[in-house]
């Protein structure tokens, strides 16, 4: 059975950094909430029909950031539903701007090591191609973590299962009222 939760009107929107969960804890919170699911990375792919990596070859950083911004703002649209974004989509400040008027921004936070941990199950990430991931991820959280610290909720992920994290974003979210 379907938790409802009764007034909530818009996207709930998972960020964070990569290997936090955000897709498998949104796909997972999703069901529990008897809504519909969408993963920001999957739809830019299929909007540019090119991978993610093949992407940032071609049209680098910037050209990526765009056409998440875009996909973004398409998909907050239409009835409330759960989208999991890449881990630099908050941080641009139009898409961030864009989420936390519309959307219940939700950071799912998780230590570094969990992190690097996480992200070497695969390898198709191109900001972390560029040395050691936890290095990488180390730098991107130093920069980062002030900024997903602006999501409306903050759920801890590490050491905990997916299902707990989404009891506790449940919790969360049954608590939570727009400003
Ligand atoms: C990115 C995270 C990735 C993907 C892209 C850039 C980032 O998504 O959007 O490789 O800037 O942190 P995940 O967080 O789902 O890995």
């Amino acid at each position: 059975m379907a938790t409802k939760l009764p007034d909530l009107d818009r996207p709930i929107v998972l960020v964070g950094l990569m290997g936090a969960g955000k897709t498998t804890v949104g796909r997972r919170l999703a069901r529990r909430l008897g809504l519909d699911f969408v993963d920001s990375d999957s739809e830019i792919e299929i909007a540019a029909a090119h991978s993610i990596a093949e992407i940032f070859d071609r049209f680098g950083e910037t050209g990526f950031r765009d056409g998440e911004r875009r996909v973004i703002a398409r998909l907050i649209d239409g009835p409330p539903k759960v989208i999991a974004t890449g881990g630099g989509a908050f941080i641009n400040d139009e898409t961030r701007g864009l989420i936390l008027a519309r959307c219940v921004a939700i950071w799912l936070a998780a230590d570094v090591e969990t992190l690097a941990e996480r992200v070497s199950r695969r390898d198709t990430r191109p900001l972390l191609k560029a040395g050691d991931p936890l290095l990488l991820l180390r730098d991107l959280a130093a920069r980062r973590n002030r900024i997903y610290a602006e999501a409306h909720l903050h759920i801890i992920s590490e050491a905990v299962s997916h299902e707990r994290a989404v009891d506790r974003i449940v919790e969360a979210l049954a608590r939570w009222a727009p400003a």
